[in-house]
């Protein structure tokens, strides 16, 4: 299912060189399933016409507040009827100071007063007018309101000049958006998760790893932060982007992911292990790059010994986190995972097929916990990490 499927969104656009970047925002906006009404100030007119928002939306944009295509000639009351948010951005700061104090002298003005659904606001301005005081008191009154406030980020600016008050780039707000929408399932807690593969080194050029994308933790990373948790995620190498608004530290070995995950699990409150964590580590790590043994290529003889079991041990800590494991198995997947559960102690475990799902944007999950085994339905990593969230949240102790 799309991220913004049967969601109709306004889409307010106010004066600001960041109007550019809302072109490509409402495109990926409907591309998520999202019905998209833009309304522009007659100011951000002057940046982008009505005409490529209209090509990009598919639908009539609305700049007037007298426009007389509207049956009634009241859109700043038809428009929000039935939207289910309304999205300013770029929002200025004149944009915002109207807002926070409920003047209505233009159409996009009107419609915010008029709203009858939430508000969310990306601001987009020079750093010296962010920082400004009366600014910062209209974002405070405005978030005071019960208004979310996406950003800014900082950076270059158009003017030259460098610091706070840059517009999100369009796929963070859109992100943003998209999690706006999510149950807050988690709110106020901490997550902490492994994710990704561990490398152990086998010489200072040479390592041993596996095949872990880190894809199902970073897509539970993002699920997590989207149910409004404090997300930390622990992270082999891997080539994704860090999930946004969530903290990640990076790890290569299984003894240093140990050691970051007890530095972190003080004040957690779920541990989700998804990481394939290398069970055993070389013993004798050459300090050299191994050389072959003989004329034929013989190959060196390697030791191991094993690594901690960080599941394990969070899993008995006192007072610790509520704990997930994860089983990548290759047969007899309900047998060796509700093995696994007990053997850990812990009490939720979530198996799939590692065949199938590993490096797979796709993945088909099974619940073992106390009460019993529960396929959960095949679809891609998001999907699926949301619903397993939902899992986590309906288990977690209150
Ligand atoms: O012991 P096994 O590797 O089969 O168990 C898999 C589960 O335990 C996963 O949740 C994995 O992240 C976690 N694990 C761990 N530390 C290890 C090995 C596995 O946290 N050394």
């Amino acid at each position: 299912m799309l991220d913004l499927a049967r969601k109709r969104i306004v889409l307010g656009m106010t004066g600001g060189i960041a109007c550019y970047k809302i072109a490509e925002l409402v495109r990926r906006m409907t591309e998520q399933g999202a019905t998209v009404d833009v309304v522009m100030t007659e100011a951000a007119t002057h940046f982008i016409t009505p005409v490529t928002m209209q090509a990009l939306s598919g639908r009539p944009v609305f700049v007037d507040a007298w426009d007389a295509r509207v049956p009634n000639n009241m859109a700043h009351i038809d428009l929000t009827r039935g939207a289910d948010a309304v999205l300013i951005a770029p929002a200025s700061a004149d944009f915002m100071a109207k807002v926070a104090h409920g003047m209505a002298d233009d159409l996009l003005s009107t419609l915010c007063v008029a709203r009858a659904c939430p508000l969310l606001v990306a601001p987009a301005m020079n750093r010296e007018m962010w920082a400004n005081p009366a600014t910062q008191r209209n974002v405070e009154t405005l978030r005071g309101d019960g208004v979310t406030i996406l950003g800014p980020s900082a950076g270059e600016q158009a003017c030259g000049e460098t610091g706070d008050g840059r517009m999100l780039e369009a796929h963070e707000i859109l992100t943003d958006l998209i999690a706006f929408f999510q149950p807050k399932l988690l709110a106020g807690r901490h997550v902490l998760l492994t994710a990704g593969p561990t490398s152990e080194p086998v010489d200072p050029v040479r390592v041993l790893s596996n095949r872990s994308s880190g894809k199902t933790g970073y897509a539970l990373a993002r699920a997590a932060r989207e149910a409004g948790a404090r997300v930390t995620l622990i992270t082999g190498a891997t080539f994704l982007p860090i999930p946004r608004g969530v903290t990640a530290l990076p790890v290569t070995t299984a003894r240093q992911m140990h050691d970051a995950v007890m530095a972190s699990v003080g004040d957690a409150d779920i541990f989700i292990a998804v990481a394939a964590v290398a069970d055993w580590r070389v013993k004798n790590v050459s300090t050299q790059k191994l050389k072959k043994t003989s004329e034929g290529g013989g190959a060196p003889l390697m030791e191991f010994e094993p690594n901690p079991d960080i599941l394990a041990e969070v899993a008995k800590l006192e007072n610790g986190p509520w704990c997930v494991g994860f089983a990548a198995e290759t047969e007899k997947l309900a047998e060796h995972a509700e093995a696994k559960r007990t053997r850990k102690g812990i009490p939720l475990l979530v198996g799939n097929l590692a065949h199938k799902v590993m490096d797979a944007d796709t993945t088909e999950l099974v619940l073992f916990d106390a009460q019993g085994t529960h396929p959960l339905p095949a679809g891609n990593k998001l999907d699926a990490a949301r619903r397993l969230i939902a899992e986590i949240a309906a288990r977690m102790p209150v």
